[in-house]
């Protein structure tokens, strides 16, 4: 099977028989790392760091050194067109032209999508924003098959930082589709985002067990648990009684414990003056005595701050000096197979329980923008050729989600281009949850941010928004 001239944005892009392919490569490359140099003669990387980077870049650029292929790089923004105003997909598009192959790293939520819409040549997301980082999870996940044989059945507790951590958002669907069970340990309003627990039950099927306060979770409270995922792959099904489920699944062991440190650099003002205060959890000897940890991997893509004391280090279950090594076998397979150097045979499909959905998809020139002000297809130097694009993932309650960063959100007013086309006594919008949105075909639907851009538009309110107005009204004159 080829993966040529495919690029490698979410992990999504990879089934599970590609992933095992790709751990295959990257074993018989590290096994026989003097017969690679050569493969890559003659190709060229584009490595685009535009944020801080140790173990992504520089093992990707000892990784293609390792091939025999060569590298050309730019790791600062303000040396780069970019800082003069140019977008992204008109620097992609040269780059594309000067390498074989490019490595991004952005700030940008969806950076990378752009990239791979535009360069011609296949790109490799090393990170973008609080998004995904595909890479790192395919040495979380090369490091956790190496060293317990399969991931099914597994139970991975994350730590940290689950809200911005970029790790965790590619980790959480990696575990999922490989059967996974994943136990949730944010630090206090680091909680996983809402659009990616909304895709992961979705899409990945599973149950997900919500805990209402960390006190309620375990009465020897060193975990500040916050929610189980089982997967669907699971033998048993969650317990009723939250108490009661919690120690049984601690009972048995966590396989891996997963430590991120807090993504300071995305924090708002409230987050940086929790964490100051301390809320931060830290893995350290004393809680690794723990019944649950006795035979627990301790992982973290690094770097870390206060998080993971050195004490640690030396504890055999200390694994992430491993997956930081592990990167450079891993992505000289990655860069082999997609510039078509290398082929892999498929072992067995096992993620049949993936719900693969064609969302509808809602793509106007005008209207409804991304709520999320880190997403690329927001941002001044990429509007002008970048047309929002959402998936309509659900019409009760309507739910969209951006095809650039994936954040999902619930549009409030909507209305139809059927109705209104001509008749403009009938160009009215509506709450998007009232029963008149519902019946409006997705390719006739209309959506707007707020009331003032649909009257912008020329629509009139429907009578339910009017008398939502009259009661808003009547309450502020109360
Ligand atoms: N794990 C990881 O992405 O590390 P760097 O930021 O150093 O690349």
């Amino acid at each position: 099977m080829a993966l040529t001239n495919s690029s490698l944005v979410t992990i999504d892009d990879l089934s599970n028989g590609e992933i095992e392919g790709l751990f295959s490569l990257a074993d018989n490359m590290s096994d026989s790392m003097k017969e690679q140099l050569g493969i890559c003669q003659g190709k060229i990387m584009a490595s685009l760091f535009f944020e801080p980077s140790t173990r992504t870049r520089l093992s990707f650029e000892t990784a293609m050194h390792r091939l025999g292929g060569s590298v050309i790089t730019a790791s600062d923004i303000g040396a780069t067109s970019l800082s003069k105003g140019e977008s992204i997909a008109d620097m992609a598009r040269i780059v594309g032209s000067y390498a074989d192959i490019i490595v991004i790293r952005h700030p940008w939520e969806g950076a990378a999508k752009v990239v791979a819409d535009y360069a011609g040549v296949p790109v490799i997301n090393a990170g973008d924003g609080g998004h995904q980082h595909p890479t790192q999870t395919l040495c979380d996940l090369y490091t956790i098959k190496k060293e317990r044989q399969s991931i099914k059945g597994l139970k991975i507790a994350l730590w940290g930082d689950l809200k911005y951590g970029r790790t965790t958002h590619s980790l959480i669907f990696a575990l999922a589709k490989f059967g996974a069970d994943i136990l949730f340990f944010p630090s206090p309003g680091l909680e996983v985002p809402e659009h990616v627990i909304k895709k992961l039950i979705i899409e990945y099927g599973g149950e997900l067990e919500k805990y209402g306060s960390p006190g309620q979770a375990v009465k020897d409270s060193l975990f500040p648990l916050d929610a189980i995922y089982t997967t669907p792959n699971s033998p048993h099904q969650l317990a009723m009684m939250p108490d009661i489920n919690i120690e049984v699944e601690l009972k048995t062991g966590v396989d891996a414990l997963y430590v991120t440190r807090p993504q300071r650099e995305r924090f708002t003002a409230t987050e940086e003056t929790q964490e100051l205060q301390g809320k931060y959890p830290v893995v350290d000897k004393r809680l690794l005595k723990g019944k649950a940890f006795r035979k627990t991997l301790v992982m973290h893509p690094l770097p870390r701050v206060d998080e993971l004391a050195y004490e640690v280090d030396a504890d055999p279950r200390s694994m992430y000096f491993k997956q930081a090594a592990r990167g450079v076998p891993i992505r000289m397979a990655l860069i082999a197979l997609l510039l078509g150097i290398k082929e892999i045979s498929i072992p067995r499909e096992d993620d049949s329980f993936i719900q693969k959905t064609d969302y509808p998809v809602y793509r106007r020139d005008s209207g409804i923008r991304c709520p999320n002000p880190e997403c690329v297809s927001i941002q001044k130097t990429e509007t002008k050729y970048i047309k929002s694009e959402f998936k309509v993932v659900d019409r009760e309650p309507l739910t969209l989600r951006c095809v650039y960063c994936e954040h999902g959100f619930e549009p409030k007013y909507v209305a139809s281009s059927d109705w209104h086309e001509g008749r403009l006594d009938n160009k009215i919008y509506h709450s998007a949850d009232s029963h008149w949105a519902k019946k409006i075909r997705p390719e006739n639907l209309i959506i707007f941010d707020s009331e003032n851009e649909a009257e912008a538009q020329d629509f009139k309110p429907s009578q339910s928004v009017r008398a939502h107005h009259r009661r808003s009204d009547d309450k502020e004159e109360k």
